[in-house]
């Protein structure tokens, strides 16, 4: 587990004079899954098995078993088998391991992970910062409300820490340690690298990306103090509602993370075809339901939407989920008009809910787009009545003057 990039390159390079045809090299860092690939072609050509492994629980998880994704040949995993069952996590559905796929599928969905795992972490700091700025709520108030919440629906691993955080005073000031922590978030390349395959493969995963580009934003933090003071906000007076804002909140929570999960799960699909990685969908799930980062209770509702129909690689596809997601809609745009009038950014919220809208649209403006790329560029446009490819020779109705 080293820091991936150059590093392991450099490490292989050290290790393989002492090896022997059928030694097994396993990295579990963050390492980008092309790379993986990439060495396992080359380590194979020496006789050196190799694995990709993904591990995620942090230094918890290191101590009370983590989430492990190995992926690599088959053979190389079962040499190891053994040893990663034991090490893994265990849920009452088993150890949190399993043979994820050839070539770098391990990293890969390690990778997914992550960039879910952005995904969430963006939606509880906006539950944060609504409760801190419309109801201005104090630490120990935002933490009770978080520490409820984890009770429900929206149990989970980043739920129970978040409650924690809040409890936790900093001894130098005395004041929540939270309030304390400079707001630019750091990142190290798998929420990125997550993004960047949604583009690569053409698969939506907007709720991640959105995330990644707020961390991104969050860095820019001289900018945003100047241009902080140049702005007047009109900010409503003051807000009487608050429980229902906070069950409303809690929905509106829940509706995001759904739809975070649904984008990484259809992304992870569409992989798994693209790069020929052959992997168990469920199995995934199921392994990501202890020791990793994301744990969460809504896994099970995913599992079962899967095993209900295995081709439904979009959840979205399913009836439960889209009452699931429908008896939430109302607290998305409730919450999602009230984040504006306090001029409160709602990048995971509102790139969720613009999704789901344009997903449950039969017709969305992108006919305009294509007659715009027609008008300026020649690129054609398919139309609704015919078949074929079309190009309208709009010289002819606008001559150049
Ligand atoms: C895990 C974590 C772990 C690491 C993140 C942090 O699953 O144990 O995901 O791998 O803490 O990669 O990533 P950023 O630094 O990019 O937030």
């Amino acid at each position: 587990m080293i820091k991936p990039g150059k590093a392991v390159d450099d490490m292989i390079q050290s290790l393989v004079p002492h090896l022997n045809k059928g030694d097994l090299i396993m990295d579990g860092g963050n390492t980008y899954f092309p790379d993986t690939t990439r060495r396992m072609e080359e380590l194979e050509k020496k006789g050196i098995l190799y694995l990709g492994i993904g591990v995620s629980g942090g230094e918890l998880g290191a101590l009370q078993g983590p989430s492990i994704m190995p992926g690599g040949t088959k053979l190389a995993y079962e040499l190891v088998e053994d040893l990663l069952l034991k090490i893994a996590a265990k849920t009452a559905d088993g150890p949190c391991c399993t043979y994820i796929g050839n070539g770098g599928a391990g990293h890969f969905i390690k990778m997914l992970h992550n960039g879910i795992e952005y995904g969430l972490m963006q939606g509880i700091s906006e539950a944060y910062d609504i409760m801190r700025r419309v109801l201005k709520l104090s630490a120990d108030e935002i933490s009770e409300v978080f520490e409820d919440w984890n009770k429900g629906d929206l149990n989970s691993y980043l739920m129970e820490i978040s409650y924690k955080i809040f409890k936790l005073q900093d001894e130098k000031t005395k004041r929540p340690l939270v309030d304390m922590i400079l707001d630019k978030a750091g990142q190290k390349g798998t929420g990125k690298w997550t993004a960047q395959i949604s583009y690569e493969l053409g698969i939506p995963a907007s709720s991640i990306n959105a995330a990644v580009e707020s961390r991104q934003l969050s860095f820019f933090k001289e900018d945003r103090v100047e241009l902080s003071r140049k702005v007047n906000k009109d900010l409503p007076k003051g807000f009487s509602d608050r429980e229902k804002l906070i069950s409303q909140l809690e929905k509106a929570l829940l509706f995001t993370n759904f739809i975070i999960f649904s984008q990484g799960i259809w992304l992870i699909s569409e992989a798994s075809k693209a790069y020929g990685f052959d992997i168990n969908i469920s199995e995934v799930l199921r392994i990501w339901k202890g020791g990793c980062i994301i744990r969460a209770k809504m896994l099970d509702f995913f599992i079962e939407i899967i095993d209900e129909n295995k081709d439904n690689v979009n959840l979205l596809n399913s009836e439960k989920a889209l009452s699931y997601l429908m008896e939430k809609i109302n607290s998305v745009k409730y919450i999602t008009g009230i984040a504006k009038d306090y001029y409160i950014p709602t990048f995971g919220l509102n790139s969720s809910l613009d999704y789901f809208f344009s997903m449950i649209e039969e017709r969305l403006p992108a006919n305009l787009i294509q007659v715009q790329r027609d008008f300026f560029g020649a690129h054609t446009y398919n139309r609704i009545d015919e078949d074929g490819v079309f190009h309208t020779d709009w010289n002819h109705y606008f001559p150049l003057s």
